[in-house]
């Protein structure tokens, strides 16, 4: 199978290591990719987010399928544009992507399909906004309507503070207040054929910059899989899958369809698991990063073909996806100033040795060769990821192997996956 992979980031390089691992091995290429992506797959010097030099791309070299990684070429139209010409995307079309880029329109898709979510008012004056903020109270849940890079979001107990962020985003596109959910967050893969879903492993995210949860919200700075203490809440993995397949993604999939806007593709279920039970706190409309890092290096079953049959609307009756019995750990390597400006360019050495440990990989997430010299060029550079047999053990290797790594005014967590192992 001929496969082609949009992005540029450590999901996509996770993406492709797991369907280069497959027998057979599929032939995959990766636009634009990144320097570690480019050491394992052909790049194509292709804008992922250009729906007709994507098309054309594909037809001129009969790719059988398109795996999109990023919400961007989601909301710019590239599945839409592929699907017109009858090309397998696994992604969903412009509408159906709104999941992720609308908080307003995923919210009334939740209400009318009886999910459950948190409590929300979209204010469209500032005096909307305050009245909803007293009404739910401290702590505060200020959210972007629109796509916002992961710095949308403001938790925070501080009045004056949550009253800034909704001034900005009533100004940028809308805000929504919403309720304060306290609870262990789980982010959900369900691959979806706009019928039919099938859900991965779940994983654990750690969204704040710092340890202890502390710092500034990011795009994810390290994360674990499976969650062992889902047992103790719902017997077991598949149980736990079962009822948020139950009564969170068939749901929402159906009334998407019902609306004529299909959803195929990655139906991410960002969740909270709250005294009162779980509740949805956003959708994605793709892969998360940094959990797709720890997910697939678990998975058995070939991706290629679940992805294929997402795209096919072949997965009724499709197996359920299988996972070894290892755990995985990633932990993000950030540069310096990141989630701010961060400050790039710069050059990072030490991956042999890094690699060297046990049961690592590194899924590069924003590097680029300068000649021989592999240097950073965004916030989130590097995702180390060990598998090991249990997480104190995939911990360990994950760190030994940060250790060899250098790259000046860099940072990352030192408490990933502390709570399991
Ligand atoms: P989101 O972009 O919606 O995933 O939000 C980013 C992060 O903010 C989430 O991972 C949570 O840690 C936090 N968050 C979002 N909504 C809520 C909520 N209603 N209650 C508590 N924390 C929230
Ligand atoms: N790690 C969170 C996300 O991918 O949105």
């Amino acid at each position: 199978m001929k496969i082609l992979v949009l992005g540029s980031g450590a999901r996509e390089h996770a993406i492709i290591t797991a369907l280069i691992r497959e027998q057979p091995r599929p032939t995959v290429e990766c636009a634009p990719g990144n320097a570690g992506i480019a050491a394992e797959v052909p790049s194509v010097n292709l804008d992922p987010n250009d729906p007709v030099a994507v098309t054309d791309y594909a037809v001129l070299h009969s790719i059988e399928l398109v795996v999109i990684g990023p919400e961007a070429p989601l909301v710019a139209g590239v599945a839409d544009a592929l699907r017109a010409r009858g090309i397998a995307v696994f992604g969903p079309d412009q509408a159906a992507a709104a999941l992720e880029g609308s908080k307003t329109f995923a919210k009334r898709i939740m209400d009318e399909a009886g999910v459950p979510t948190g409590r929300a008012v979209r204010a469209g004056t500032l005096a909307e906004a305050e009245s909803a903020l007293d009404e739910f109270g401290a702590p505060y849940v200020v959210k972007a309507d629109g796509l916002a890079a992961g710095k949308g979001v403001l938790v925070t107990s501080d009045r004056p503070a949550a009253i800034a962020h909704a001034t900005y985003w009533l100004e940028h596109g809308g805000v929504l207040i919403e309720e304060f959910l306290d609870g262990q967050e789980i982010s959900l893969f369900l691959l979806s054929d706009g019928q039919n879903v099938l859900a991965l492993s779940p994983a654990q995210d750690y969204k704040r910059a710092l340890d202890a949860d502390a710092g500034p919200n990011t795009g994810g700075m390290g994360a674990y899989s499976p969650l062992p203490w889902l047992d103790a809440e719902f017997g077991s993995e598949n149980a736990f899958v079962d009822e948020i397949i139950d009564t969170v993604a068939l749901p929402t999939v159906r009334q998407l369809a019902t609306e004529g806007t299909p959803f195929v593709g990655l139906l991410y279920c960002g969740l909270i698991l709250t005294d009162a039970g779980i509740r949805v706190i956003e959708f994605n409309a793709r892969f998360g990063d940094p959990e797709t890092q720890v997910v697939l290096p678990r998975l058995v079953t070939p991706l290629s073909s679940l992805l294929l049959a997402a795209a096919t609307g072949a997965l009724g009756g499709h197996p359920r996806p299988e996972f070894s019995s290892d755990v995985a750990v990633t932990v993000v390597l950030a540069s310096e100033n990141y989630p701010q400006e961060p400050l790039v360019g710069r050059e990072i050495t030490g991956l042999d040795a890094a690699l060297a440990v046990e049961g690592v990989t590194i899924a590069h997430a924003a590097t680029r060769l300068d000649g021989d010299t592999l240097v950073s060029t965004g916030g989130r550079v590097l995702s180390v990821v060990a598998v090991g047999a249990t997480f104190a053990e995939a911990r360990a290797r994950a760190y030994e192997a940060l250790g060899h790594v250098s790259l000046a005014g860099a940072h990352f967590r030192t408490d990933i996956a502390a709570r399991v192992a």
